[in-house]
């Protein structure tokens, strides 16, 4: 059985779709059940919520040509890792390390790159935690590695990535040295933000509600 997606298997866009569509659902189910595990052994559910979503074609032809490809399916397939996207928001840090753990950990996922932007943000203030992965997809005649961009952050680098995309695109990347300064400074304060309520968190859980009374 073939295991690979290779040049020449694809023939359609329709195809293409089908197949990103598919590894998009085996991350979901399988982060469903890792949530309701969670939720069932500590009381306590890691994931806030999921978004997901398949490029649109135009938007992975401007892409390959941003790049210097020409638009086949062979390059979308070959170059562009975010066909496939999910997002998983959680309330901590610690739950994103936790969450990509947990994925990390699954036999059938293959995790081709980690790039660490809490550990070491981007230069606009930009945190989270994103992971390229291979997920296998079964049709009927052949396997397929399907590529799956994950992106996991708090919901507060959520709230302040949201608004940084949208003055990006207002500006169309090109924002006013003092917007650009300011979300800079915003993005300082989410990070102290995410650690307080982390410590916050962790003192709230080691108090026994017994010893208040
Ligand atoms: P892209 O060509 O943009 O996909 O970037 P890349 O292939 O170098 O990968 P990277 O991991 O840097 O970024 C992937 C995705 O993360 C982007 O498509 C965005 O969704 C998100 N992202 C990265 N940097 C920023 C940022 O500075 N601000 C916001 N709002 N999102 C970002
Ligand atoms: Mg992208």
């Amino acid at each position: 059985m073939d295991t690979r997606l290779s040049d020449g298997d694809i023939k359609s866009w329709e195809e293409v779709s089908l197949l990103y569509n598919s590894a998009l659902k085996q991350i979901n189910t399988k982060l469903e059940i890792l949530n309701d595990e969670f939720q069932e052994v500590h009381r306590y559910n890691p994931i806030e919520h999921i978004k997901s979503r398949i490029k649109t074609p135009e938007s992975i032809v401007k892409k390959l040509r941003r790049h210097g490809y020409e638009s086949t399916l062979e390059n979308m397939i070959k170059y562009v890792n975010d066909i496939a996207g999910i997002r998983i928001i959680c309330s901590f840090t610690s739950d994103i390390y936790r969450i990509a753990d947990m994925i990390s950990n699954q036999r059938d996922i293959k995790v081709l790159t980690i790039k660490d932007y809490i550990m070491n943000p981007k230069t606009s203030g930009y945190r989270s935690y994103h992971m390229i992965l291979a997920v296998p997809v079964y049709l009927s005649d052949r396997m397929a590695d399907v590529k799956v961009e994950v992106q996991i952050r708090t919901v507060a680098m959520d709230f302040w990535a949201s608004l940084e995309h949208k003055i990006q695109y207002k500006f169309e990347s090109k924002a006013p040295a003092n917007i650009k300064a300011q979300l800079f400074e915003c993005a300082k304060i989410v990070s102290e933000l995410d650690e307080r309520m982390l410590t916050l968190n962790e003192e709230i859980q080691s108090v026994n509600t017994q010893d208040i009374e």
